[in-house]
C-alpha cells in the first residue's frame, strides 16, 4: 500500500472526512457538505450515525463531487479527540472501505496539524496489515482493493516529514508481525535468527550464537529446551549504538523466542496447539523495536537479546526430574517440561546482564496462560524489581494504548517455588502462575533494574476492536518500548 500526503485527493478517491459525536462535522466535512448541497447534513440529521467512536456512514457518488463515495468517520467526543482517538479514527476509516472495490482513499485532514496527518498514515499503516502469502484462492472481493492512502493535509512536506520517525515505528511493528505470523515449519530458531540478520543493512550489529558457543558459555537451560528439537537453538544478539558517546552504558531488552512450544514431554493438548507458533512473541517484539531504534536513528545504545529454541519432544528431550545447570551457576529441576520459557530467559538474562552491564533489562514472554486468567486478553502483565522503570514502561503503555498491568514479586511465594534436589524447580504449581514465573526469572538477573512483560494475552489478537491491531500478530511491545525509550533515555 502506498501513502501519500497530498494538498487534495484524486478524483477517483473514496474520500473520508471526520465527524465528532453529536453530528459535529469537522471542517473538511463541512466543505464537501456545501460542495454537495447539503448531502452530508441530510444523510447524517436523522440516522444513527453521531460520529461515534468505530462507526461510519457513506454517501454513495454524491451530487456535485467528483468522488465515488463521501464516507463520514465518527471521531468520538470533541474533548477527547487525543492521538489515539485519532489513530483510532484513521484506522476505521480505511477498514470502512477497504472492501469497497475503488482502489484509492482520501483522508481529508486538512484542518490539522502535520503532525496529525502523519500520525493517521502511520494508523492506516497498521491498520492495513495482513498476512496472506499463503492464500493462493482468494476470492477478489475478499482482498482489500484500497492500493493507495492519500492524507489531505495543509502541508504535504511537513506532514512527510513527521511521517518518517513513525514509519520506522511501523516498520518495526510490521517486522514482528511478520515474524509471528509465520508458521512453524518455516520459521525456525536459524530462520528467525536470518531474518534478524537480513536487518543489519539498517545499521545493526547482528550476532548469531549456535549450540557450539551456547555450550561453551554453559547456557544449559537454554539448550535443554532445544535438545529435544532436529533444529539447532540459537541466540540473537541485535546491537544499535545510537547514542553520541557510542561506549555508554546500553539498555537491554530480551526476548523469550520459542518458535513451537509443544510443551515437550509434558506435552500440550491437541486442541489449540497450532497457537503456540506464536510463542515466539516476546523475541518478535525485541527485534522490531531493534528495527524500529535503528530506522528511526535512535539516539540511544540498545541490545536486543533473543533466546530462540523449538520445544519438542523426541528421544533426546528433557524429561521432567532432570536437573540441569543454568550459566548463573544456579541448577534447576525440571518438573515440567512445559515451561520452558522461564528455562531460556534464565541463560538469556544472565548473558546479557554479564556481557552488556546495561542500565537495566525488560524482557517479552508469551509465559503464562496465568496471564490470561488474571488479566484478560486485552492487558499485559509488568513484574518489575525497580519502581522507576516500572513506571516509564506504564507511561509509555498508556500513551501507545498497549494495555499493561503491574503485578507483585512477592518473596514470601519464592517457597513455590523451592526444590528438594535442586536451587529451584521450574514451575511453582497453580496458584499466582504468572508470579512465581517471574520470580524465577528474577534469580536471573543478578540485581540489575529489571522488568518482565508477560504478554501471553496480547501477542495474538481475536474479535480485536483496536482498528490499528488486526486480528492475528499485534506485535504488542513495540510501540510501548519505543515510546518508552523515546521519552525517557534519548538524548
Ligand atoms: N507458552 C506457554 C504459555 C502460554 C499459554 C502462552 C497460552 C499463551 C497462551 C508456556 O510455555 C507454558 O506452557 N506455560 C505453562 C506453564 C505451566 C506448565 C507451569 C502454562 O501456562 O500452562
Ligand atoms: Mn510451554
Ligand atoms: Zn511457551
Amino acid at each position: 500500500m502506498k501513502i501519500e500526503f497530498v494538498g487534495a485527493p484524486s478524483p477517483s478517491a473514496v474520500v473520508a472526512v471526520l465527524v465528532n459525536e453529536g453530528r459535529e462535522l469537522s471542517a473538511p466535512a463541512q466543505a464537501y457538505d456545501q460542495r454537495s448541497g447539503g448531502a452530508l447534513t441530510r444523510a447524517v440529521a436523522g440516522g444513527r450515525f453521531t460520529g461515534g467512536k468505530a462507526s461510519s456512514l457513506a454517501l454513495v457518488a454524491p451530487h456535485g463531487l467528483e468522488a465515488p463515495q463521501l464516507v463520514a468517520v465518527g471521531a468520538g467526543a470533541k474533548d477527547k479527540f487525543d492521538d489515539l482517538a485519532l489513530e483510532g479514527a484513521a484506522g476505521h476509516a480505511y477498514h470502512s472501505v477497504k472492501l469497497s472495490g475503488h482502489d484509492t482513499l482520501a483522508l481529508d485532514l486538512s484542518d490539522r496539524s502535520a503532525a496529525d496527518a502523519a500520525r493517521a498514515a502511520f494508523a492506516i499503516r497498521l491498520a492495513a496489515y495482513r498476512f496472506d502469502k499463503y492464500r493462493t484462492t482468494e476470492k477478489p472481493e475478499r482482498k482489500p482493493s484500497i492500493a493507495t492512502v492519500q492524507i489531505v493535509t495543509a502541508d504535504p512536506a511537513a506532514a512527510q516529514a513527521a511521517f518518517a520517525p513513525l514509519a520506522a515505528i511501523a516498520e518495526g511493528v510490521l517486522f514482528a508481525r511478520d515474524l509471528v505470523s509465520e508458521v512453524p515449519n518455516v520459521l525456525y530458531p536459524a530462520e528467525f535468527a536470518r531474518r534478524c540478520k537480513a536487518l543489519e543493512p539498517l545499521g545493526l550489529q547482528v550476532e548469531v550464537l549456535g549450540e557450539a558457543e551456547m555450550t561453551k558459555l554453559g547456557m544449559n537451560t537454554l539448550l535443554a529446551v532445544g535438545q529435544g528439537s532436529a533444529k539447532e537453538s540459537q541466540l540473537v544478539v541485535m546491537r544499535w549504538n545510537g547514542a553520541a558517546d557510542k561506549d555508554a552504558q546500553p539498555i537491554a531488552f530480551v526476548g523469550k523466542g520459542v518458535t513451537f512450544d509443544t510443551g515437550g514431554i509434558s506435552i500440550k493438548p491437541a486442541e489449540g496447539m497450532e497457537e503456540m507458533k506464536f510463542d515466539m512473541g516476546g523475541a518478535a517484539a525485541v527485534a522490531g523495536l531493534m528495527h524500529a531504534l535503528a530506522g528511526r536513528k535512535a539516539k540511544v545504545n540498545a541490545v536486543g537479546v533473543l533466546g530462540l529454541v523449538e520445544n519438542m519432544p523426541d528421544g533426546d528431550a528433557q524429561r521432567p526430574g532432570d536437573v540441569v545447570k543454568s550459566m548463573s551457576g544456579q541448577t534447576v529441576e525440571i518438573i515440567n517440561t512445559d515451561a520452558e520459557g522461564r528455562l531460556v530467559l534464565a541463560d538469556a538474562l544472565w548473558y546479557t546482564q554479564e556481557r552488556f552491564k546495561p542500565k537495566f533489562m525488560v524482557d517479552l514472554a508469551t509465559l503464562t496462560g496465568a496471564m490470561i486468567i488474571s488479566l484478560g486478553l486485552d492487558y499485559a502483565g509488568i513484574f518489575a524489581n525497580d519502581d522507576d522503570l516500572a513506571a516509564a514502561l506504564a507511561a509509555g503503555s498508556a500513551e501507545v494504548g498497549e494495555n499493561t498491568w503491574r503485578l507483585p514479586l512477592p518473596a514470601q511465594y519464592e517457597k513455590q517455588i523451592e526444590s528438594a534436589c535442586a536451587d529451584m524447580k521450574n514451575t511453582g504449581g497453580r496458584p499466582a502462575g504468572s508470579i512465581t514465573a517471574a520470580l524465577f526469572l528474577q534469580k536471573f538477573t543478578n540485581g540489575v533494574p529489571w522488568a518482565h512483560i508477560d504478554i501471553a494475552p496480547t501477542a495474538w489478537k481475536k474479535d480485536s476492536k483496536v482498528a490499528t491491531v488486526p486480528d492475528g500478530a499485534s506485535g504488542f511491545g513495540v510501540r510501548l518500548l519505543d515510546r518508552m525509550v523515546a521519552a525517557k533515555y534519548e538524548g
